[in-house]
């Protein structure tokens, strides 16, 4: 369907839809305002907004840091935690391979990495890298039609609070497995 007919299409079939709704039910949503959910069910010419190219996996560079940020300590310092990252898909440099600045775990806070010193820790599926919480690193720049997978875990002192409480989100069932 070209262009303005789209459109049309689009202005049709939304209209009873959103007539039959009502307004928001707090000042947040407003009163008068409408909205509609589950469109992709109730308005099938909104499916193909999803799925244009430019929308589609390309991800711009994470800032350069180092994840020792999360604890009050200044580097260099001591390795409280140990980050282990790994490839469920390829790491290329390409589809935005994470960005590693080897030896500055070291380096004291003012020191910035030149562009030189940035490596991408290219990789193929089923590999990991093994990183210590306060190198400076950050995910690439996905450039690719192509998503990138990745599982990170983090093993932290004891007797540091973890990000993420397991003993809260992992049942104790769940943990004996
Ligand atoms: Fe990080």
């Amino acid at each position: 369907m070209a262009g303005l007919a789209r459109f049309d299409a689009r202005r049709t079939e939304l209209a009873p839809q959103f007539n039959a709704q009502s307004g928001g039910e707090s000042e947040f949503l407003g009163a008068r305002t409408k909205r509609l959910n589950n469109f992709f069910m109730r308005a099938p010419t909104t499916r193909q907004m999803a799925i244009p190219p430019i929308l589609l996996p390309s991800e711009s560079a994470q800032a350069l840091h180092r994840d020792a940020f999360f604890y009050p300590f200044h580097n260099p310092g001591p390795v409280t935690q140990q980050g282990s990252l790994w490839a469920v898909t390829d790491f290329t440099a390409e589809n935005g391979a994470t960005r590693i600045v080897p030896g500055s775990h070291l380096w004291d806070e003012e020191r910035q990495p030149q562009a030189a010193e940035v490596v991408p820790a290219e990789m193929p599926a089923d590999s990991a890298i093994i990183y210590a919480h306060n190198i400076i690193h950050g995910s690439g720049a996905n450039s690719s039609d192509e998503q990138r997978t990745a599982v990170a875990l983090n093993f932290t002192l004891g007797w540091l609070r973890q990000q993420e409480n397991q003993f809260l989100t992992l049942p104790p069932e769940k943990a004996r497995e």
